[in-house]
């Protein structure tokens, strides 16, 4: 048997040879077009290299890409397991040329790889062209000498294929596969053509035309082909099966699902095995590219797709999760081929388990509900749009899921119902909002929000992509177009723009579109779930509707990401070296700086910082994988995630673990932000401060990378121009600083003694005789006030005055200082004398002891006064 995984080596091998680049399968979120939920055809990921906008290395290309038709305008859900065919996932096989070859070519490589390299017999091949394709029945006669009987013409938009409402396109050929008459169905564009005996293997689409929004059609600027061959059912083909479901890989699924279930492959519950296998690789294949289950937009369709398969699980009797558990069986068959898979294993499995988990208690009561509700309707009856809503609203019933599970009843919803009562919750939710009393600013967004739905997020990814604008706000109301110079909002309908949230600041960067469209985005905010981009129109015009190119600031967020990174290390470190109370209470993560503030009682000690440091600069240096994963709040816990910020029980939280620590990460925490690949992208990591801002809580900053760079550099700048001062080399700055600061006490020593010297040397020569006491009175000059004291003591000692007063001047303040040998007790009194000088320098008091006292005042300029008032005071007596 040819298994599947040889099929595609094989399709790929042969177009490789023939001169192809084997390019490989884009993600399944397409980045480059806003029109699309998933990449539902080989030729999404070259759109643009269609259309001319974007250039390649090569004209021609093959691929086998994965594609999930489920929400949007190809959607295959609802008849997932009931037909042989229909896949909400599968894999196209395709070759492409831009603007190289065209029909010719594209009609022979397809026709010498089935017959030749797959060896299918030609007389069981035919093949359809659109009616007024007058050149490809000439190439079929001409390549694979068919005959007229064998070329059906098809007049009906089936020969014409579209991406999606806008998009290349052009007429199509396809090659159908004869099953034989022992299986009912009829050729194409015949009565029965919905039989199962002639089956589409391989669409040939000769590109010619560009759709635009308007509905006009534009010649492409080169003619070019895509093509699309459904793996599935062409493995059906030649592994000699009927069924898409009976091949290999699809088998192995449905196996994995019985032998876990305990229930027939090909029992009672045939269909339930069929959707579980299906929907199992549509899940996997989703959450590897990025998408998890939400309540908007692509990570609904994914919840769609899960709980519909949960249901199925819970119907065959499955007590536990059931999903996660066949993951491995899929990686088996389809890992090597689609390795991220194995890169996103652990996500994968944890977030399918967690989904099923969740849902489980919610699908018994649901069930109930739906079953006491039907009960009371007459066979086949309608289900009232109400229940179906009630389902919805409070058992988290996506629409399709209750319609299935009334399916084998012959039961259908009533979606009139359905949708009045969605529309009434809708006003009731906006009448509380407006009750709110918001500004009229908040009610612009709460409208826009209704209209567009949430933002899709999508910068976890990618920093580019592109969105459709929804909405221009300026000047607080919103607008049909804005010119150049004009401040905008603006919202689209997917940005890889981070709109500000948990101390991570909204990314910049540039908006551009149609007609040379451009804006220059300064901050990106969230409001209700609408991501605002703002920023100045700098050319050009935006209106909504229009398709354009979000691009973020790549240098500006890489710095980001870095400084958030670094502040989950910080925050880890600090509980190492602190205590586990350390815990966060707020944060700032922007491009040039981080900010952390944490619970701790006193200031961290230089030790602890250096400590703290260098931990986080070694986890940096070990470059371990930065992980994100999604689980329960509990689950995080117990994995040692820390900051449970306001998340509610039961909603699932991101899960960033960073650094190795034996069996566990470094760091575990809860958080919607950017980060590094690996804790090696941080760079370096330094801490600029550390301070209290309230009772109980410190701050840390601290740069990274190129801001940590610029710290060190401006520092080392600094050491050099101070060691360019003292002539010596940086090294040796604390050595010179040392040796002069000792110097410096040195000299001042020297001045003391110095001085001490002067005051008392020539004495003798200088008492005066006053009321009978020798008496020494000196202006010291700018001699420090505390000197004065002990030159009094060493004149006094010196034995050559009675009454010595000293007076001295430093920095504009005066200071005196009077005292008396034994010889003067009795006779005069130091207090005295000093507040006499005191008084003529404008100064009050004074104080000391009879024999030593000493006071001061503002007039520093006035010494000769209070010496003079002190002369006055002793002829007194
Ligand atoms: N894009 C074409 C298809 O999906 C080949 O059928």
């Amino acid at each position: 048997m040819t298994s599947s995984n040889d099929i595609r080596a094989t399709f790929l091998d042969y177009f490789a040879r023939t001169g192809h680049q084997v390019v490989e399968s884009s993600p399944l979120v397409p980045r480059n077009d806003p029109t699309l939920m998933f990449a539902n055809s080989g030729m999404v990921q070259f759109k643009n290299v269609f259309t001319g906008a974007e250039r390649r290395p090569y004209s021609t290309a093959t691929t086998a890409q994965k594609c999930v038709r489920a929400g949007g305008k190809h959607n295959d859900l609802d008849n997932v397991g009931y037909t042989a065919r229909h896949h909400t996932f599968f894999e196209m096989l395709g070759n492409f040329s831009f603007g190289n070859y065209f029909k010719e070519q594209a009609i022979e490589h397809a026709w010498t790889l089935l017959t030749r390299d797959f060896s299918l017999p030609k007389d069981k091949l035919l093949v359809t062209v659109y009616s007024e394709d007058e050149e490809a029945p000439v190439f079929w006669k001409k390549i694979a000498g068919i005959s007229d009987s064998r070329i059906i013409r098809i007049p009906t938009s089936d020969n014409f294929w579209r991406m999606g409402d806008t998009g290349p396109c052009g007429p199509c050929s396809e090659i159908f596969y004869d099953h034989g008459d022992k299986i009912w169905g009829g050729p194409p564009g015949s009565p029965d053509e919905n039989g199962d005996r002639f089956i589409e293997i391989w669409n040939l689409v000769f590109m010619q035309f560009l759709e635009e929004p308007a509905g006009t059609r534009n010649p492409l600027p080169r003619p070019s082909i895509d093509t699309g061959m459904g793996l599935e059912r062409f493995a059906a083909i030649l592994q000699g099966v009927h069924d898409n479901y009976d091949t290999d890989t699809l088998r192995a699924l449905i196996l994995a699902s019985a032998d876990a279930t305990g229930q027939g492959a090909d029992g009672e519950f045939r269909i339930s095995h069929r959707v579980v296998a299906d929907h199992l690789r549509a899940g996997s294949f989703l959450i590897a590219d990025g998408v998890l289950p939400s309540n908007e937009g692509r990570g609904y369709v994914l919840r769609r797709i899960l709980r519909r398969a949960m249901r199925h699980a819970h119907m065959m009797g499955a007590k536990e999760p059931l999903l996660y558990r066949l993951f491995p069986a899929l990686e088996r068959q389809m890992g090597v081929a689609y390795p991220e898979l194995g890169r996103a294993g652990a996500l994968i499995t944890e977030t399918l388990r967690l989904e099923e988990q969740k849902f489980r208690g919610l699908l018994e009561r649901g069930l109930g509900l739906l079953a006491e509700e039907t009960a009371r309707l007459a066979d086949k009856e309608t289900l009232p749009g109400a229940i179906a809503f009630k389902l919805y609203d409070t058992y988290g019933f996506p629409l399709d899921l209750t319609q299935d599970a009334l399916r084998g009843e012959g039961r259908a919803v009533d979606l009139d119902g359905f949708n009045a009562a969605m529309a009434e919750q809708k006003t009731r939710a906006r009448a509380a909002w407006a009750g709110t009393g918001e500004a009229a600013t908040e009610t612009l967004w709460f409208d826009i929000k209704e209209r567009t739905g949430t933002s899709e997020f999508l910068g976890y990814d990618t920093e580019q992509a592109e969105g459709e604008l929804l909405a221009v706000v300026t000047g607080g109301v919103e607008a049909i177009s804005a010119g150049p110079g004009a401040e905008v909002s603006v919202v689209l309908n997917q940005t890889p723009f981070y709109a500000e949230s948990g101390g991570q600041v909204g990314d910049a960067g540039v908006i551009t579109g149609p007609d040379g469209l451009r804006i220059a985005i300064q901050d990106t905010q969230k409001k209700l779930g609408l991501f605002i981009h703002s920023g100045v129109v700098e050319a050009g015009h935006p209106r909504p509707g229009q398709a354009v190119v979000a691009t973020v600031d790549h240098t500006r967020r890489s710095a980001i990401r870095a400084h958030h990174s670094a502040t989950h290390l910080l925050h880890e470190a600090l509980r190492r070296k602190l205590g586990t109370h350390v815990a966060q209470k707020g944060s700032l993560n922007a491009p040039d700086r981080l900010r952390f503030d944490v619970s701790h009682n006193k200031p961290m000690e230089p030790a602890e910082l250096a400590w703290v440091e260098a931990e986080v600069n070694a986890r940096i240096r070990e470059n371990a994988e930065v992980s994100t994963r999604l689980m329960t709040p509990e689950a995080a816990v117990a994995e040692g995630a820390m900051a449970l910020f306001g998340e509610k029980y039961g909603e699932e939280v991101r899960v960033v673990s960073m650094g190795r620590d034996g069996e566990r990460a470094f760091s575990v925490e809860l958080c919607g932000g950017t980060h590094v690949r690996r804790t090696g992208d941080i760079g370096l990591f330094r801490i600029v401060s550390e301070g209290g801002v309230a009772a109980g809580v410190r701050r840390v900053e601290a740069v990274t990378g190129e801001a940590a760079l610029a710290l060190i550099d401006d520092s080392m700048a600094q050491l050099r121009e101070a060691a360019a001062v003292l002539k010596v080399n940086p090294a040796d700055l604390p050595g010179r600083i040392a040796t002069l600061l000792e110097e410096r006490r040195k000299l001042e020593r020297d001045v003391g003694e110095l001085r001490k010297k002067l005051a008392t040397g020539g004495a003798a020569a200088e008492v005066e005789e006053i009321g009978g006491l020798r008496v020494a009175l000196r202006d010291l000059g700018d001699t420090p006030a505390k000197d004065l004291r002990g030159i009094a003591e060493a004149i006094l000692k010196a034995g050559s005055a009675d009454v010595v007063v000293l007076a001295s001047n430093e920095g504009g303040k005066a200071s005196i200082v009077a005292g008396l040998a034994e010889a003067a007790k009795g006779r005069a009194d130091a207090p005295s004398l000093v507040r006499a000088a005191a008084a003529a320098v404008g100064g009050k008091g004074g104080g000391g002891k009879p024999e030593m006292a000493q006071a001061g005042g503002p007039d520093g300029e006035r010494l000769a006064d209070a010496l003079a008032a002190v002369r006055a005071a002793l002829a007194m007596g």
